[in-house]
């Protein structure tokens, strides 16, 4: 008979809980799909009075994770505390270090250490494994690592956050406003614990320089991730954008260019009759173009306890058989070290929208402005009139293809004109 595979989990909240009661719940099937059981010796949280929903009898309790990642009678430590720093960062370095395997679903901890920790752990030929990490319950970290490891991918973009696509989909469908559609979401249970991270476009962008990573096989390059979050967006603009034809989604967007890497996360339109418009609530998607499996998409739920448990236990399954690739698809050591291009540089279509007093030549003065920075618009949108002359209305343009840096200028002459009465407010338009 084959030993069990024995593991430590630190973290019983959402993911960890979720976590011990698939392996309870499919002991049976993942026994025969390994050929050996999966059996949790030991598991740490905070509060250890907390009625967790799942059976720990038996399995030996430590206050601290740390400890745990070094004492605990266990093969693989499972990280689920979560954050780049403190309890997580010292509870994966420390399991590393004894020699053990690592499953995580930390995003912010790969973004900001993975090429770090997974140095560390080939070194001692250990895995270090974070499948949940990226899009919940879509097996895409295996799918680009394994599935397309006789590709070169040249763009991996998607919608990486349940929360945002869910706020999103709200506005839209229901023509409520952002702080009102939050509300809800957070007593859903979507947001993160800070929800910043969620709608100001953090989380999405830890998942991105995680595939990036993945998909390009250099270093993980968070700090060069442009970021740009949902705040800002209106549910004026989701209007605006179906009267265009178009939906609104925050994206993540990995390309290769000749001038570099591109990595950036921020609203975008997209075409109403993309596949991605249709991807709405909590579902994320994420699409691979490769050379020669060409496009490919995965769809599913990026977040809550059973999707994500289920990425934690494939990785636990490939640890229980045997199967160990490198952490990144190339082995730690000899990752690229790929250089960032400018997001000055990104070129594209504009959706712009301004308040403006409603009086003759405004329009003629944004349009010279447009004119003098050499963007070229394409439409232009006013709905309605001012009751009184000077009042403020919304109009939208829309601009033809352009440079990321000649748009930021013209928007910055225009919000300088004494009509333009807000901050101009720009989404970007995508083609896919
Ligand atoms: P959570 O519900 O807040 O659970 C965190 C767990 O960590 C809790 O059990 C907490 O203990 C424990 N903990 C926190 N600080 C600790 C410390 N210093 N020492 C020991 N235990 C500590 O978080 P979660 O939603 O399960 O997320 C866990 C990880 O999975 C995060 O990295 C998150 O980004 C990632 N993730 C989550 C989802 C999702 O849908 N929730 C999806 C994908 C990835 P107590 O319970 O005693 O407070
Ligand atoms: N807060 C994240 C989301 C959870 O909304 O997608 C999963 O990472």
């Amino acid at each position: 008979m084959t030993e069990p595979l024995k593991i430590a989990v630190a973290g019983l909240g959402t993911v960890g809980a979720g976590t011990v009661k698939l392996l309870a719940d499919q002991a049976d099937l993942i026994e025969q799909r390994c050929g050996r059981r999966i059996t949790v010796t030991a598991v740490s949280a905070r509060d250890r009075s907390k009625d967790r929903g799942v059976d720990l009898s038996g399995v030996q309790w430590f206050a601290d994770p740390v400890a745990l990642a070094a004492e605990a009678d266990a093969d693989v430590v499972v990280e689920l505390i979560g954050g780049a720093a403190g309890a997580a960062k010292a509870t994966v370095e420390t399991a590393i270090g004894r020699g053990r395997h690592v499953v995580t679903a930390n995003k912010a901890l790969v973004a900001h250490h993975g090429t770090a920790l997974a140095l560390a752990a080939e070194e001692r030929h250990r895995t270090l494994a974070f499948e949940a990490a990226v899009a919940g319950g879509i097996p895409i970290i295996k799918g680009l690592r394994e599935g397309l490891a006789a590709n070169r991918t040249s763009e991996v973009h998607g919608i990486l956050n349940g929360t945002c696509n869910y706020i999103l989909t709200e506005m839209r469908t229901t023509g409520r406003e952002f702080a009102e559609v939050l509300a809800e979401a957070q007593q859903l249970g979507y947001a993160e614990a800070d929800p910043s991270f969620d709608i100001d476009g953090i989380d999405a962008a830890h998942k991105l320089a995680i595939l990036t990573s993945v998909a390009f096989g250099c270093a993980v390059d968070f700090a060069s991730v442009y970021v740009e979050g949902i705040r800002h967006v209106a549910a004026t603009d989701l209007a605006f954008a179906e009267e265009l034809g178009y939906r609104i989604k925050l994206l993540g967007i990995a390309r290769l260019t000749p001038a570099g890497v591109e990595q950036r996360v921020h609203p975008c339109m997209v075409p109403k009759d993309a596949p991605i418009a249709a991807v709405d609530g909590v579902f994320n998607a994420v699409v691979a173009q490769t050379d020669f499996a060409d496009r490919v998409w995965l769809v599913g739920r990026g977040a809550g306890a059973g999707p994500t448990a289920s990425a934690v236990v494939a990785d636990l399954v490939d640890i229980a058989r045997g199967c160990a690739a490198p952490t990144f698809g190339v082995p730690a050591a000899r990752l690229a070290r790929l250089e960032p291009s400018p997001m000055e540089g990104r070129q594209g279509a504009y959706y712009v929208r301004l308040s403006v007093a409603d009086r003759p030549g405004v329009i003629a003065d944004i349009a010279a402005a447009m004119r003098d920075h050499d963007v070229s618009m394409e439409s232009f949108l006013q709905r309605g009139r001012a009751s009184s002359p000077g009042e403020a209305v919304p109009v939208v343009l829309t601009t033809h293809e352009t440079v990321e840096a000649s748009m930021r200028r013209a928007l910055a002459a225009i919000a300088e004109q004494r009509a333009v009465l807000e901050p101009p407010r720009m989404i970007r338009i995508e083609q896919f």
